[in-house]
């Protein structure tokens, strides 16, 4: 496994450290349970960690937020080390993956919680409701992502999404999907430019008000409007 490049000490300041570690244990651990390839290995900081650490920067301070689908711990794991402030919730189904999740959390002793479910489970809807952000790397098409994320955020809250080169390709076919299902057009950004040689391309959604009927529409309704709607 490669040094930590020096730009980590940038993204993680003190708590480097950490960083160091969870990359260790993915490099070691993480392979041999499968949980990442071995060919990953050697471009774990840049493709792994880093690519995941540099999202901070689109979320803000102390926010909540669930990694849907967080598999070896990525993005969720890298982002609560380089920014303690976030309440992080790492969303998991496979019981290998959260039991991986489960012992990072406590090895590196994170202020993280690990949920076992899927995001459309009705009870994780229950559980996780309001999150201000839903992060997501590598788990389902932008339209599905957005239905399974949109019931976990509060209004006004935002999916971002790490959806490298597809990214563009998918805001293209799954706007018109995500605008129906009340998010915003999807925007696309790029974060970590200024300390990446690659950096990280995501999707942005945020959940909007339900609209409601317009003043002038109210009377066309008939359960408020002409003789039906009148108390006798
Ligand atoms: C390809 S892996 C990506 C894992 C990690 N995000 C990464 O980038 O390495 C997709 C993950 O999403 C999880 N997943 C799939 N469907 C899900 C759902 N409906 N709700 C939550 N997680 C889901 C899978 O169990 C798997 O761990």
């Amino acid at each position: 496994m490669k040094h930590p490049p020096q730009i980590a000490t940038t993204v993680f300041g003190d708590n480097l450290t950490a960083a160091v570690r969870f990359t260790e244990l993915l490099a070691a651990v993480g392979v041999e349970r499968g949980l990442i390839g071995p060919r990953e290995v050697d471009r774990l900081w840049d493709r792994h960690i880093l690519n995941s650490a540099v999202i901070a920067s689109a979320l803000p301070e102390g926010a909540r937020v669930v990694d849907l689908g967080s598999g070896a711990g990525l993005p969720g794991v890298p982002l609560i080390i380089a920014r303690p402030d976030l309440e992080v919730t790492l969303l998991e189904p496979m019981a290998r993956r959260v039991a991986w999740l489960t012992e990072v959390v406590d090895t590196l002793s994170l202020s993280a919680s690990v949920v076992r479910g899927r995001a459309e489970e009705p009870a994780i809807k229950r559980q996780l409701a309001g999150a201000d952000v839903v992060i997501a790397r590598a788990v389902a098409p932008l339209a599905r992502l957005w239905a399974w994320s949109a019931p976990l955020l509060r209004e006004g809250g935002r999916l971002v999404a790490l959806k490298g080169e597809s990214a563009d390709e998918e805001v293209e076919r799954d706007g018109s999907a995500v605008a129906r299902a009340g998010g915003s057009q999807p925007v696309v950004e790029q974060r970590g430019a200024d300390l990446l040689a690659v950096p990280t391309t995501i999707v942005v959604v945020t959940r909007l008000e339900p609209k409601r009927p317009e003043r002038h529409d109210r009377g066309r309704n008939p359960r408020r409007a002409g003789k039906h709607a009148q108390r006798p």
